[in-house]
């Protein structure tokens, strides 16, 4: 499938294994898609995570790289989608995506059922319309709110666009995905998702990701960095991992390149970033939960992405 996504010139066709900590580089060296990326969130109300302009273009920009293994389109599995923008991308570009995730999105709101091709993979995974509009109305909350996000909706129904590709809703843990056949799926993404698992879990994750992925396919997961010794980042409820433990948890090769050795170099120029600090999202401003607390511009962790091949 030729996807709208700038291949990474410098790697080959086939992606390797290696773990990279997410330069501020990225959001000049792909410039185009951040732009694209932000245009996309924009049109569909979603805001960005502070690091996700990252992660999103690092894991694109190695998806430009890989083929379907037939003519068919593009299957990936989004693992931990919620109702996050890396879907709806990959969509709008003709893939078909499986959007994993344990929290239910059965009452997807419809704007994005109106730009998109949306199906539950399983009936009970995605709600019919109607109960989506039936439901903006009920429970507490102001008369006027309620109006003026159903207006939002409204309006969305104008938009007559739909995607090429295809959207599948899976209610599922990550642990599970009994629905979803082995050597089944080009690409696995997940962006910032995984490290909200406990350590021991992951393993479990890692094998049913790879156990659906097909032979040569790639895993291309964000997590958190750290330094030192892994650590529990209370305010995002997410785990900080050290190179070696990312090596243990995703049974990578102690010979995979990682960019470790420039983590200090790195998280200097993350912190001094001021496109990502000018473009905190709202959310942060509201709340103490999250990855920048209150919207104060301070770094805790930086973004890591991993990826890791299945063999054949
Ligand atoms: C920080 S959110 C990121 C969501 C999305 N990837 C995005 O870009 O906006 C992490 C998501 O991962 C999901 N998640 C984490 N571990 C999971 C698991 N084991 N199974 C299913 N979903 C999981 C959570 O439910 C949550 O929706």
């Amino acid at each position: 499938m030729g996807m709208a996504i700038p291949p990474n010139t410098a790697q080959a066709d086939r992606l390797k294994d290696r773990i990279e900590i997410l330069s501020v580089e990225l959001l000049e060296q792909q410039r185009p898609l951040v732009t694209r990326l932000r245009r996309l969130a924009r049109s569909l109300h979603l805001e960005f995570g502070w690091h996700y302009l990252l992660d999103l273009s690092w894991i694109l920009s190695q998806v430009g790289n890989t083929r379907s293994a037939s003519s068919a389109p593009l299957r990936i599995l989004d693992a931990g989608a919620g109702t996050g923008l890396i879907q709806w991308y990959l969509a709008e570009q003709g893939a078909e995506v499986i959007s994993v995730d344990r929290m239910s999105r059965a009452h997807l709101p419809l704007r994005f059922r109106q730009r998109f091709r949306v199906q539950g993979l399983r009936k009970q995974d995605l709600a019919p319309t109607r109960q989506v509009f039936q439901n903006n109305w009920k429970g507490a909350g102001k008369l006027q709110v309620k109006l003026v996000n159903q207006l939002k909706e409204l309006s969305s129904l104008a938009n007559l666009h739909r995607s090429a590709g295809k959207v599948f809703i899976y209610n599922q843990d990550l642990r599970n995905l009994a629905d979803i056949p082995d050597n089944s799926i080009d690409v696995v993404v997940s962006v910032s998702a995984l490290e909200h698992n406990p350590p021991e879990d992951l393993p479990l994750v890692r094998a049913e990701l790879l156990r659906v992925l097909r032979p040569g396919g790639a895993l291309l997961a964000t997590l958190c960095a750290a330094e030192q010794q892994d650590w529990f980042h209370q305010p995002s409820q997410g785990w900080c991992y050290t190179d070696a433990s990312l090596r243990r948890l995703f049974a990578l090769a102690e010979d995979v390149p990682s960019n470790y050795d420039r983590y200090a170099e790195l998280f200097q120029a993350l912190r001094g970033c001021e496109e990502l600090r000018k473009n905190l999202a709202r959310f942060y401003y509201r709340s103490g939960e999250g990855g920048m607390p209150w919207g104060v511009w301070d770094p805790k962790y930086q973004p890591v992405g991993v990826c890791k091949t299945k063999a054949g």
